[in-house]
């Protein structure tokens, strides 16, 4: 006698991520914890396709834990020029050395080590130990939020069921896959609007689906405080005058071409921070002999060095 068995909705996403993945990032071959780790890093605020370029460059550096022992804070940050959100390139020159100093210079594998690290949270902490480490910990990511609130047609996020549905979730048997695969669906299959429910590998255990109707979780709303900020670009010779003043308390450490507050409320762009946003406008000027301290940069070499993303898209596509 045959007998059916419903195959689970982990299963099914791993499955359809056997055919239908995207197998050839690069954090997807040659998978090793400490590549995990700073891909997973990169991933919390870049999107794929940009990640990619810095991942690789960051790997043709840095291989491994073991090459990145002696490197100096700034070492790391230059390989994070143009990626913006910097405390993240902090963070692995902090964990890197707990990691040294605590852990013999290897990855640890239990929770509460790998969670100890900085710049690492919960849902981090389950990519590492479940993609690299083959352990059945859950991700909560944008993507598994979305996926589930459409599976479970959960129209508000609330944390504690939803970490308890994505371990529900999980094919223990091929968490890689799993794991590859949901945030796949996430941002290949499950959008916001028009999902593609024709070829989703769960779309028959989809409530949202049944219903014909899919939750879009909402943002979370950030008051942001508005700034405006006035750069003086000082170019001489096809350099630039950057500084490491840090009269405005957050880009601690970072390039930046000298600053005031603008009393005219008027900007060309908008860089928002977590909690501020950002009106910024240009000046250029020339002079040889700037009074503050600082340095000359070409824009090949402002590549190569901290500065804040809407200062470095200025100034390395302004050539
Ligand atoms: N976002 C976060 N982690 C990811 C991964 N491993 N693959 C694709 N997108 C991701």
């Amino acid at each position: 006698m045959e007998v059916t068995q419903e195959v689970n909705i982990g299963s099914k996403i791993s499955n359809w991520y056997t055919e239908n993945g995207r197998q050839n990032l690069p954090w997807r071959e040659n998978v090793t914890p400490y590549r995990i780790w700073i891909s997973e890093i990169m991933l919390q605020q870049t999107q794929v396709n940009t990640a990619i370029d810095y991942f690789n460059r960051f790997m043709a550096k840095y291989p491994d834990l073991e090459t990145i022992k002696d490197a100096n804070e700034d070492d790391i940050y230059s390989l994070w020029s143009g990626l913006g959100y910097y405390r993240r390139a902090s963070y692995i020159y902090r964990a890197k050395e707990a990691i040294h100093a605590n852990f013999s210079g290897r990855m640890p594998e239990q929770y509460k080590d790998i969670i100890s690290l900085p710049g690492i949270g919960r849902s981090t902490a389950g990519a590492i130990l479940s993609i690299a480490f083959n352990k059945p910990y859950p991700i909560l990511d944008a993507n598994v939020k979305k996926v589930i609130s459409r599976i479970f047609y959960k129209n508000s996020y609330e944390e504690k069921s939803f970490w308890e549905l994505s371990e529900q979730m999980l094919d223990k048997k091929n968490l890689f896959k799993f794991q590859q695969g949901v945030m796949d669906l996430g941002s290949q299959l499950c959008l916001p609007k028009n999902p593609k429910c024709l070829v989703c590998p769960v779309s028959k255990n989809c409530l949202a689906n049944i219903k014909g109707e899919y939750p879009v979780l909402a943002k979370k709303k950030v008051q942001r405080k508005k700034e405006f900020l006035k750069f003086n670009l000082i170019r001489f010779n096809e350099k630039y005058f950057l500084t490491k003043d840090n009269t405005l308390g957050y880009w601690k450490n970072l390039w930046i071409p000298p600053v005031e507050k603008n009393k005219l409320k008027a900007f060309d762009i908008i860089h928002n921070l977590s909690h501020r946003e950002l009106n910024i406008s240009f000046t250029e000027s020339s002079e040889k002999h700037p009074k503050l301290s600082g340095k000359w940069f070409s824009a090949e070499e402002i590549k190569k060095i901290a500065v804040p993303k809407p200062i470095f898209d200025k100034l390395v596509s302004n050539e």
